[in-house]
């Protein structure tokens, strides 16, 4: 059965406990889910998004289950279609509803899901719809994380559908959020995949909700927070321009060489009270690496050289961490060979983008010598004054 939000709000979402991982990139740790919400107005009725495709029957079953006999108006918050792939069958089985979205929305739906232009109303932002006792206003949020991305904020009950914004990879039981360490973890997972590329945009949309002091944050994924803040204050941590005191290090070793020389840069880096986070790129979970990429300041990916060049597991790493634009801002390699080539070169042309202050690697053949050991030395000390010039010690 739905389950009241407010006041003729109701949640019409479905968990999807089987989904392993998301975007086949992101490792989910407890499934999802699609959330689409109901607002049943004094005249009119709208669904505020609607539901990955897989889950379409059961999604229009709940209608019916729930005596919900018109629709007047489908919000298209976003055109991705684990929210808006159930649109055209939404529209069959309530053919005088009309979908309510911004342009950009508007011209994905149409394409991605050939809705008819003659049942799409287009608005603009900051625009109001009435449902008779209860307005719709909408806020057009392009960046969090689609070009296409809205909110829509219930006025009268001051409660905001934020559609992927503040959204988690979570089931649940009772749709109201209960924070905890598990909730927090996929939170951040799921910040660290999809928002993190995009977090100047989050810290303003954090601000704009935040001065709305709405009551309560309707996401499309994971449960509704009805303390905005506990959602609100993590994104304002994670999207924050400033790193923690934190050391990435990412490594893939075929002989041990490589490894052995993480580690002990780890053990350097920890007698100047520095941690670090070792992730192995090829048996370790993405999402881990992501969700290390939201706090880490430093960088230094291990990797051996596998025909004259970085292993690609190690490419696989810096394109995610190219392409997902986190706030590291230090970093280097390290590496072992048995025969020549280039270790490094390929990879900080992939890293240029983001700017990064990148300290002379070490490249070592085989295992590493005591003057290899003096050069992992000297690279700790470099990271603890880097670190210490950004005031995070
Ligand atoms: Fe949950 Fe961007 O879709």
């Amino acid at each position: 059965m739905f389950q009241k939000i407010k006041d003729n709000i109701y949640y019409a979402g479905l968990n999807d406990k089987d989904r392993v991982i998301f975007d086949e990139l992101i490792p989910l740790d407890n499934g999802t889910s699609y959330n689409s919400y109901i607002v049943l107005g004094s005249e009119k009725t709208a669904v505020i998004d609607t539901m990955y495709p897989k889950f379409t029957k059961e999604y229009l079953k709940s209608f019916d289950d729930n005596g919900i006999t018109k629709v007047d108006y489908i919000i298209a918050n976003h055109g991705e279609q684990d929210h808006s792939g159930s649109i055209p069958a939404l529209l069959e089985k309530f053919p005088e509803a009309v979908v309510v979205t911004n342009a950009v929305c508007a011209k994905n739906i149409q394409e991605m899901l050939l809705v008819p232009a003659e049942k799409i109303k287009t608005i603009t932002n900051e625009e109001e719809l009435s449902l008779g006792d209860k307005t719709l206003k909408f806020i057009i949020a392009p960046g969090v994380h689609w070009p296409d991305t809205m909110f829509t904020h219930i006025k009268e009950d001051n409660v905001i559908c934020t559609c992927d914004f503040l959204g988690a990879h979570y089931i649940f039981d009772d749709v109201f959020a209960v924070p905890s360490k598990e909730l927090e973890k996929s939170a951040k997972k799921y910040y660290a995949e999809i928002m993190m590329p995009f977090s100047s945009v989050c810290r303003k949309y954090v601000k704009q909700i935040r001065d709305l002091k709405v009551d309560m944050v309707l996401p499309s994924h994971g449960p509704v927070h009805k303390n905005p803040d506990y959602i609100l204050d993590l994104y304002a941590d994670w999207s924050d321009e400033k790193g923690k005191n934190l050391v990435l290090l990412p490594f893939v070793s075929m002989y041990n060489s490589t490894e052995e020389m993480i580690d002990y840069l780890a053990e350097k880096l920890k007698e100047k009270g520095i941690p670090s986070v070792k992730y192995d790129m090829v048996t370790g979970n993405l999402g881990d690496l992501a969700m290390a990429l939201v706090d880490g300041t430093t960088i230094v990916l291990g990797t051996s050289m596998v025909l004259a060049g970085p292993h690609p597991a190690a490419f696989n790493t810096v394109y995610l961490a190219s392409v997902l634009r986190p706030k590291t801002k230090i970093a280097s390699f390290i590496g072992s060979y048995g025969w020549g080539g280039n270790l490094f070169g390929k990879m900080a042309d992939m890293l240029a983008p983001l700017k990064l202050d990148i300290i002379e690697p070490i490249l070592v053949k085989g295992k590493a010598k005591s003057e290899d050991c003096l050069k992992i030395d000297a690279m700790a000390q470099t990271i603890y004054e880097k670190h210490k010039a950004l005031g995070l010690l």
